[in-house]
């Protein structure tokens, strides 16, 4: 969703802007902008478009040394020039670019249009530059600081006075903003992507906080004028890790990295000789975690089936009641918080909106909620009472791959936890964990038959409807198969559990409607059989995910995609890989953004 970098420094702005920009990309947008400072005036581009359309409205050498940025997702006003930010006040005194959403907007809007302010777009994010210029009597910091009083809604602002050279006041609140500090540098970034080339040493703020910054200096302080001493922390990410990497895209290179991103997940948190696994961050003792009597775990998306895996995993194997729900709908069903369940908040970003405010309610009814992120210091870490980091890796691509994959490696941690101090024997916490650090490997051989999966995305790209099947354990992955597809190739995909098709989605089956099938060597492999068979009977096609030597899968598939044997507990690692690789060859095949597929944003900061 919308990005936000500012600098002050003696660099020329424009570049940095531009660079930061460039590197938000992943996160969505329709329009882009900038503004400088150049000599006490405000010189602001923008336009509607990527940003190598913007780069070409920037003139080369720009001068200015301090300046705002941002790539706008339209929530408030079609996508034009007009509503890219930053925007200006009607006075052309103060210029701003926001992240986030002013719910009372109109009624403040109303009344300055009454008081004779005119206004330029049809944004929400407009009448914020001009309530700061209204309210600016010589301080920056303090006009920022009364306008937020007068706001409801989420935001990170950046903003600058045309009284105050060299200066921009940043201000969070429910929008994320990071500072970045480097020498007689400053960076103001939604994002920490977008200033890792240059520093490394961040500062988060904090909901309701605000931060002023020159070149050489910050202050941070909250809404009562409170200065605030912030620790700075060390960025752990490296720039490499934010490239392609001499892939073609972030995608591709994003699901050729799990072997390596599973054993980050998991390497260090496996205990072989106690069939166990150590996850310090939870913030629980032994015996806080055997009261344990039931699990939550909230989500949206790509995290919310992980976390249905998770659950799964939870209930079968340390043999805890344990339920996933869509965040989304938490929030607005006054859950019922009961003593001894404990909650989970997965999140790669750490900052999706429907998750973090499911996550708010539940703690306002007193739960313990734990978050499982990527993303350090994201929203959902901070705020959480404690989590596990998956250690993925910056995922840039829109669609979710690697992730998936990592946040399931902490359930299966989770779940060995969990299970040895109640039911599960060490030795049958030993094949688990055997099975569990086989996983990279197995991937790898997968990973080195895309050929065959690339050959299929061929020639199936051309139907418009598909069915992803499976069960139990593979159930979640089906569904998730059937989003990676719809997201990034536009294609119309369902998933299913194999057995529901004969309650309904059965009457879709024709020769036009592919089925692709999760085959497992389990005890629901007959009767995933049997439902293939259902299919083939109405003429439907089948492309089967199986396990190597599988004849009678086989025989009757159209199609069949080989994994190798395993434990069938980790068969979701191994059944996702083939997904992934098949909607992402189908997307190319259709030629479609992989990365950045129409519509969606990388990080869903709205509701
Ligand atoms: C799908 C995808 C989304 C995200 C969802 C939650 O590929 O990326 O469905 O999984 O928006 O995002 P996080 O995990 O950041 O909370």
């Amino acid at each position: 969703m919308c990005g936000i970098v500012g600098y002050c420094g003696v660099a020329p702005a424009s570049k940095i802007l531009l660079e930061g920009l460039k590197r938000l990309e992943y996160r969505g947008y329709d329009s882009a902008g900038i503004c400088v400072e150049e000599k006490s005036d405000f010189k602001v581009i923008k336009r509607k478009g990527k940003i190598k359309d913007l780069k070409e409205i920037v003139p080369d050498g720009l001068p200015g040394s301090t300046g705002i940025g941002h790539t706008r997702w339209a929530t408030h006003g079609e996508v034009n020039d007009r509503n890219a930010h930053p925007h200006m006040d009607d006075t052309g005194k103060v210029v701003l670019v926001h992240n986030g959403i002013i719910e009372n907007y109109q009624g403040i809007k109303k009344r300055l249009l009454d008081e004779g302010h005119t206004f330029q777009s049809d944004t929400d994010s407009e009448i914020i530059a001009h309530l700061i210029a209204s309210l600016y009597q010589g301080d920056l910091e303090e006009a920022v600081r009364q306008t937020a009083f007068l706001l409801k809604g989420t935001y990170g602002i950046a903003v600058m006075h045309k009284d105050e050279p060299g200066t921009i006041v940043g201000i969070r609140n429910g929008s994320p903003l990071v500072l970045g500090i480097g020498e007689h540098e400053m960076f103001l970034a939604s994002d920490v992507t977008a200033i890792l080339s240059h520093t490394k040493q961040v500062i988060y703020l904090e909901d309701k906080e605000l931060v002023k910054v020159t070149a050489d200096s910050y202050k941070t302080s909250d809404f009562n004028s409170n200065e605030i001493r912030k620790t700075i922390e060390n960025i752990g990410w490296e720039l490499e890790q934010i490239e392609k990497g001499g892939f073609e895209s972030f995608m591709e290179k994003e699901i050729y990295e799990q072997p390596e991103s599973i054993l980050r997940a998991i390497q260090g948190r496996i205990d072989r000789d106690g069939a166990t696994a150590h996850l310090g961050g939870l913030n629980m003792t032994p015996r806080q975690l055997l009261n344990i009597k039931r699990i939550s775990i909230v989500a949206a998306g790509t995290s919310y089936y992980a976390g249905m895996v998770g659950a799964f995993l939870l209930e079968s194997i340390a043999r805890i009641p344990a339920t996933t729900e869509l965040a989304s709908e938490v929030r607005y069903k006054n859950p019922v918080v009961e003593p001894d369940t404990l909650y989970f908040a997965v999140s790669q970003s750490g900052e999706t909106a429907d998750t973090l405010y499911a996550m708010r309610e539940l703690q306002r009814k007193g739960a313990r909620v734990l978050g499982i992120c990527n993303v350090v210091g994201s929203t959902i870490a901070r705020e959480s009472d404690g989590g596990v980091y998956i250690h993925s890796g910056p995922e840039i691509a829109v669609a979710s791959t690697k992730a998936f994959t990592s946040q399931i490696s902490v359930f299966y941690l989770l779940t060995l936890l969990l299970a040895r101090m109640r039911h599960l024997s060490f030795e049958e916490g030993l094949r688990i964990v055997d099975a569990l650090e086989k996983v990279p490997e197995m991937i790898k051989t997968i990973l080195a038959s895309s050929k065959h999966i690339r050959e299929l995305a061929r020639k199936y790209s051309r139907y418009t409807n598909f069915l992803f099947l499976g069960r139990g354990l593979n159930y979640s992955v089906a569904m998730e198969g059937a989003l990676k597809l719809k997201e990034i190739s536009y294609i119309h995909a369902e998933g299913y559990s194999a057995a529901e098709i004969k309650h309904g989605p059965i009457a879709l089956i024709n020769e036009e409607t592919p089925s692709l099938f999760l085959v497992p060597n389990d005890k629901l492999r007959d009767k995933v059989i049997n439902n293939m068979k259902e299919v083939k009977a109405r003429a439907g096609k089948v492309i089967a995910v199986a396990i190597e030597g599988d004849q009678e899968v086989e025989a009757i598939a159209d199609d069949v995609i080989w994994i190798p044997s395993s434990n069938p507990v980790v068969y979701p690692y191994l059944m996702v890989i083939p997904l992934q690789l098949f909607a992402f060859y189908t997307a190319l095949e259709l030629d479609r953004n992989v990365d950045q597929p129409r519509n969606l944003a990388k990080s869903v900061t709205v509701e």
